[in-house]
């Protein structure tokens, strides 16, 4: 079946465009926001080695299986399964991507939202303060607000939008590809601050020193989504940057570098943290706030502290910008490509839907905060509902699309570029992975986190 579109595919430029669209995707507020207040609220370095094994075993097979479909098909997250099978409601897995990719963005431009306002903040000064009650205090009375944070939320969805609108290679690629460098230096700057903190040995044995006593079923849960959520799998976005990567690329490989690379930034946010939580006597559970109220208490005694923490939080932002663009990415893909909509209106039309479901879970801090689903605030809810929920099962489908129905030779063809790669034992494994382990893994751990079923 054929089924092109009218317009021309646009497409990553070179190589190392590709992985920093790719690693700009994964490396986001997932890292520097999430990963440590979800270690600091499951116990540290036990949920870490749960958190790397369901990043190699799950995260990475899943990763590669959408580049491959992607890849292949040069097809949106919809299109590309409608294209290999065409008579199976396999495209509905792409459809809940789309969804998915709402809801992420809803709670994800809110946070997004307050490292923007962070970064006036720190530049006011305001913020330059060891104490937990005044670091605790500037956060609470943003988030509780009503026009300040939806006015941050608007402001990430316009530029991100504009960025978007500037299409794959002028948008995507040129603005990843300088920032990522840059946020990897001033990470290692601010380890090298929190590792000299008075009392930092705390923090570092928190991160690295296993006690599997705090590991419970719903941590094992929250360790596969935080994978899931991190390496950007388990909707289509990566299907849909897939789709924009050369026939030459070595897809397995690419993979694994992103995966490792993506974990060193986290583990990087976790040590420039975790040392100042023990140091200045803030406890590691706080939560989503977690980040803001600690950071401040880094800069404040450093020389220059004031410079270094505006640039953190410019840097956070632009990380957190790099990972909307994926997410963005994959409505506008199906848009303009399933129904021929222009770029233009296709973005606007999806922020604007954003704006809508995104400012409930801004106001879940203020005027909302008393509305409840499932006995969750609109913010909370579209965090579990995405990373524990349908990710996950976006997941186990991606993988019993690629192992039961592609087709073992068509799989092969594209995971060896052809025939070009020597790869046989590797794909064997992945095969395995696949077929086997990732959607019965999944699917158990995911009913057992959900209490469906009991151990
Ligand atoms: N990986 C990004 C982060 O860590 C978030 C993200 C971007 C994402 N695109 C995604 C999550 C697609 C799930 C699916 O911040």
């Amino acid at each position: 079946m054929k089924q092109e579109s009218h317009v021309k595919r646009e497409g990553f430029s070179s190589s190392i465009g590709v992985i920093a669209a790719v690693l700009g995707s994964a490396v986001g507020l997932g890292n520097i926001w999430k990963f440590p207040y979800v270690t600091g609220a499951n116990g540290g370095a036990a949920f870490i080695l749960v958190y790397l094994l369901c990043l190699a075993l799950v995260g990475l097979p899943v990763m590669l299986s959408e580049h491959l479909i992607g890849r292949n098909t040069k097809s949106n997250a919809v299109g590309a399964f409608k294209k290999i099978e065409p008579r199976r409601p396999w495209f509905l897995v792409g459809g809940a991507g789309v969804l998915s990719a709402f809801l992420i963005m809803a709670f994800y431009t809110c946070v997004a939202g307050w490292v923007y306002a962070y970064i006036f903040k720190s530049a006011s000064g305001v913020l330059l303060t060891n104490k937990p009650q005044e670091t605790t205090q500037v956060f609470n009375s943003l988030v509780s607000g009503v026009g300040e944070p939806l006015f941050w939320q608007v402001v990430v969805l316009l530029l991100t939008g504009a960025i978007i609108m500037a299409g794959v290679t002028k948008g995507i690629e040129r603005v990843t590809k300088v920032l990522m460098p840059l946020l990897f230096i001033l990470l290692i700057v601010i380890d090298v601050r929190s590792l000299s903190l008075p009392g930092a040995a705390a923090g570092l044995s928190f991160l690295f020193k296993p006690d599997f006593s705090k590991i419970t079923v719903s941590a094992v849960l929250a360790a596969l989504g935080l994978a899931f959520f991190k390496l950007s799998v388990g909707m289509g976005a990566m299907i849909t940057y897939g789709s924009y990567v050369d026939k030459s690329e070595n897809l397995p490989k690419m993979a694994v570098k992103v995966a490792l690379s993506d974990t060193l930034v986290s583990l990087m946010a976790g040590i420039a943290i975790f040392p100042a939580v023990f140091a200045f006597g803030f406890k590691p559970d706080a939560g989503p706030k977690l980040l803001f109220i600690i950071i401040p208490t880094v800069f404040n005694s450093m020389p220059l502290g004031r410079i270094f923490m505006v640039l953190f939080f410019i840097l956070t932002a632009i990380a957190a910008t790099g990972a909307m663009l994926s997410l963005l990415e994959v409505p506008i893909a199906y848009l303009t490509e399933q129904y021929q909509w222009s770029r233009r209106n296709a973005t606007l039309l999806t922020i604007l839907g954003i704006g809508l479901i995104g400012s409930t879970a801004t106001l879940s801090n203020s005027i909302l905060s008393k509305v409840l689903i499932f006995g969750k605030t609109f913010f909370d809810f579209y965090d579990f509902a995405t990373s524990n929920v349908l990710l996950p099962l976006g997941g186990i489908f991606i993988a019993l699309f690629v192992g039961w129905q592609w087709g073992y030779a068509n799989v092969k063809r594209e995971m060896t570029n052809e025939g070009q790669l020597a790869n046989e034992g590797l794909f064997q494994v992945y095969r395995v992975l696949v077929r086997y382990l990732v959607p019965i893994a999944v699917a158990i751990v995911l009913l057992a986190g959900l209490n469906v079923i009991h151990f």
